[in-house]
């Protein structure tokens, strides 16, 4: 699809294999990751790479079928980096010898020592002045490699693994035993830098020429047909619906589904975008009344979420309806939601919540898919959205989910509890803001809790709802950890909301990570 120049990760199940699409992005390198089932000499010749990743993973080469890939990768005169289970597949395939990790599996910090023998991927690697001239690197290994492939020489060692770094510089192939990918390998961004200077890229893959690229290609794809898109005043959908204007203009309309569980302001804030700023057509459908109807007495998340989820789609049919004649819709897929990540226990996940998207429509509605964001991580978006003009402070948005106020507000859900929630988590954002965290922070709001607690204000006893304060950090909703916000700053929030927000009189802060809490309450 894409006119850069390319390189392939190929996927062994590594936890970190994304982390390798990212050092590379930041050198403005173009990649994809594939699982390696996917990688055959037909997908090789297709792809024509210019230099090839071959990734971590949990197996081990002498597990059957053990994960692999065509020989005729080593033939294509192309650089190759091996990591940890890809250097020990390198070494097998090659020729070397592997062995079980009888006492020799090493996790976690390491020192490698160089060799006498320069080799062009360790430039600027081995300061004298640090670590006494060696340097760190992150190992997470069982199986290791105890012989060296013909062609092959050692260029660092360390205390648990003599062929930490080995390479033939003639064929251009490397072979490290740790994971330069990860933030504990302190120098692993220089590594991938050495790589891709070896390798030729340019470092050609920016935001502007993506901009220029991507347009090209959403005029190529709809021609003069029309198309929808679904707004959710998030930044994906956002972005996206931008960049298809400035492609297409007027052939594209968006659907904005008000259900009436957005946050404070924030219907009024996506219309006037949308509509003044960038005169782009607009259906504000408020459908608040039906929601909040169809939510009136339920209680369980799951069915809260999944009542949501189905009238979502059931709206946004009727309304793309009146649009007349469209062909195609239009989503703010990211990459992370494309990647096919390599399954080892075979079995499907356990659905911990059913997500709320728009999947399903495009069959049911006879569209095709636009999906112009499908290469991009969400920074990378957050890039392209600078890149179109949209507002900063639009662009840093915190993440915030389809299903909106209901996950939030645990419990039943009513017009005066939605209303009390709303004012608390303005207040909370505000002293976010004020205090100069919002940016830091991954994603923050309010909980209403189904308690009321009993206080005391002024003279009188009061008897109000307690609420919970979320704030975490994270890079990718995955994981997360809870903000250390200061005893000070959490404080002044308590006093705040009591005093400004009538409806709660008792504030918690929730200190619980993911996992083993997930980020919303429901
Ligand atoms: P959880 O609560 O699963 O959330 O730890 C992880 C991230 O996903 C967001 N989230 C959703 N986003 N539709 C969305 O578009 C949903 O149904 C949904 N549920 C949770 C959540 O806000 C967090 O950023």
């Amino acid at each position: 699809m894409t006119q850069h120049d390319r390189l392939l990760i190929i996927d062994f199940g590594s936890q970190v294999t994304q982390l390798i699409a990212r050092r590379l992005r930041e050198l403005n390198v173009y990649c994809e990751i594939h699982p390696f089932q996917k990688v055959t000499e037909e997908f090789l010749k297709e792809f024509n790479p210019k230099a090839v990743i071959f990734s971590g993973g949990p197996a081990s080469v002498f597990a059957e079928n053990a994960p692999t890939v065509p020989r005729i990768v080593f033939d294509m005169g192309v650089p190759i980096l091996g990591i940890c289970y890809g250097q020990q597949l390198m070494m097998h395939l090659l020729g070397g010898k592997v062995e079980r990790g009888h006492n020799t599996a090493e996790f976690g910090r390491a020192f490698v020592t160089p060799a006498a023998e320069k080799l062009a991927l360790l430039d600027g690697w081995f300061a004298p002045e640090t670590n006494g001239g060696r340097e760190q690197v992150w190992m997470s290994h069982g199986d290791h490699v105890s012989e060296i492939a013909p062609g092959f020489r050692v260029f660092g060692t360390s205390p648990n693994a003599p062929f930490a770094i080995t390479a033939d510089p003639e064929r251009r192939f490397f072979a490290v035993q740790f994971h330069p990918e990860v933030h504990h390998t302190p120098k692993g961004a220089q590594l991938y830098a050495n790589f891709v200077k070896l390798a030729g890229f340019t470092g050609d893959w920016t935001m502007g020429a993506y901009k220029e690229e991507a347009i090209r290609q959403i005029r190529e794809q709809v021609g003069d047909g029309k198309v929808i898109c679904g707004l959710s005043g998030g930044v994906d959908s956002s972005v996206a619906a931008v960049l298809i204007h400035e492609a297409i203009g007027d052939q594209l309309t968006c659907v904005f589904v008000d259900h009436g569980l957005m946050r404070q302001g924030e219907a009024d804030e996506v219309v006037s975008m949308f509509r003044d700023t960038y005169n782009i057509p607009l259906i504000h459908a408020d459908e608040s009344d039906l929601f909040l109807g169809a939510l009136e007495g339920v209680s369980d998340p799951e069915v809260k979420r999944k009542t949501i989820g189905k009238l979502f789609i059931d709206v946004f049919q009727k309304h793309a309806h009146d649009v007349g004649g469209a062909e195609f819709l239009a989503q703010g897929t990211l990459y992370p939601d494309v990647i096919e990540s390599v399954s080892f226990s075979g079995g499907p996940s356990v659905t911990i919540k059913s997500h709320h998207n728009v999947g399903g429509l495009p069959e049911k509605m006879g569209l095709k898919l636009v999906e112009p964001l499908r290469e991009l991580f969400k920074d990378e978006v957050r890039a392209l959205g600078r890149e179109l003009g949209l507002p900063p402070k639009f662009i840093g948005r915190h993440p915030f989910p389809g299903p909106g106020l209901a996950i939030r507000c645990p419990g039943e859900i009513t017009r005066e509890k939605l209303a009390i929630l709303r004012r608390a988590d303005a207040v909370y954002i505000d002293q976010i803001r004020r205090h100069g965290l919002y940016d830091e922070i991954w994603q923050a709001f309010v909980a209403l809790l189904p308690v009321r607690t009993v206080g005391v204000m002024g003279d009188g006893r009061t008897y109000d709802y307690a609420c919970a304060l979320r704030a975490v950090t994270s890079v990718d909703g995955m994981t997360a950890d809870y903000y250390p916000f200061s005893h000070d700053f959490l404080g002044e929030t308590a006093t705040r909301i009591i005093n400004e927000v009538q409806g709660i009189n008792r504030v918690t802060y929730d200190i619980t990570s993911k996992p083993p809490g997930t980020i919303e309450w429901e």
